[in-house]
């Protein structure tokens, strides 16, 4: 039984893969995600799409082990139940047993970012490290905390919940968890962007203001080109959004001492404007020993790093079966 599947569900696209048991990936590809009638069909077409490709491939039911699968919101881990995923309009819905009942072969199921930790810990920047904290900056803010070269869950599953991580106290813009002021809405793609945005209409001058005026949005891209060029409005911008994510991050690694932080997601592209900001402010914040000590790095598996976290985890948890 040599593979494993990798499913990545995320609020546009499902990723899916056939790892190796060595974290290989022999063959990946993206389906759409279906978020018709609260995502009622997204498991069916998952399962569907699996099956399609395994045909095509020629692979037999028998080599396929496990399936690990990763979805953006809160999970019981347990009994692979989602408790909300918000941009999927998933409410306390069994994807285990369905999937299970679906592909015939035992279904891992765990938060994306706490699998893209995993994924990160086996084959990427934090390879090796046992004690890693996991940030992916997409759409939203996700975490995952591996502590003893385990997934922390907490008491519920909601451990590693970083992007809700109150950063802005007073007058912070509003969450998708029902909060306001989370890290998610300074420091995600989307919370990145919208501060371009306003600055771009408090200054109304310099680079980001061409971009509103040309194409009527700002882009967290644009935010970071802006910086890179040296225009004044885009660096406050970066500055603002990464002291509050380097802040975060320190007051984390004071509770947890992780050898490796690593930064993922879309937003983590930025580079180094991105990282040397954050570990201005992490430095700042942190106990002089976790300051020198703890690296932060910039994850290396991008996109695919959620399937080879799902393969990771349902290895680890079929081998000791
Ligand atoms: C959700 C997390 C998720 C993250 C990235 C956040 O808004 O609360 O559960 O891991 O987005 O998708
Ligand atoms: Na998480
Ligand atoms: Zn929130």
């Amino acid at each position: 039984k040599p593979l494993f599947i990798g499913a990545d569900i995320g609020g546009t696209t499902v990723k899916l893969a056939f790892i190796t048991h060595e974290g290989h990936i022999t063959d990946k590809w993206e389906i759409t995600t279906n978020r018709t009638d609260n995502g009622k069909y997204i498991i069916k077409e998952i399962a569907e799409s699996i099956h399609n490709r395994a045909a095509v491939l020629g692979l037999t039911p028998d080599q396929l082990t496990a399936a690990g699968v990763g979805a953006p919101g809160y999970i019981d881990v347990e009994n692979g139940v989602i408790i909300e995923a918000v941009n999927l309009g998933w409410k306390n819905y069994g994807i285990k047993s369905e999937l299970e009942t679906l592909l015939h072969i035992p279904v891992i199921v765990d938060n994306d970012a706490n699998l893209a930790a995993g994924g990160e810990k086996w084959k990427g920047a934090g390879e090796g490290a046992d004690n890693l904290l996991a940030v992916t900056l997409g759409t939203g803010v996700g975490g995952g905390i591996i502590a003893g070269g385990e997934i922390i869950h907490g008491e519920s599953g909601l451990a590693g919940e970083i992007g809700h991580i109150t950063a802005v106290k007073s007058e912070g813009a509003p969450c998708n968890c029902g909060k306001k002021g989370c890290l998610e809405t300074v420091s995600s793609a989307t919370g990145i962007a919208r501060l371009g945005r306003e600055a771009a209409e408090e200054y109304k001058t310099g680079y980001l203001n061409d971009i509103l005026t040309e194409s009527g949005t700002v882009t967290a891209k644009d935010v970071f080109d802006g910086a890179k060029k040296g225009d004044e409005t885009a660096l406050k911008v970066v500055k603002e959004s990464s002291t509050h994510l380097g802040f975060a991050l320190a007051n984390l690694a004071n509770a947890l001492n992780p050898e490796t932080i690593v930064l993922g997601g879309g937003v983590s592209k930025a580079g180094s404007i991105l990282t040397d900001n954050v570990i201005e402010a992490f430095k700042q914040f942190s106990i002089p020993k976790i300051a020198a000590e703890t690296n932060i790095n910039i994850a290396t598996l991008g996109n695919d790093a959620g399937v080879i976290g799902a393969a990771w985890l349902a290895r680890q948890k079929t081998t000791s079966l």
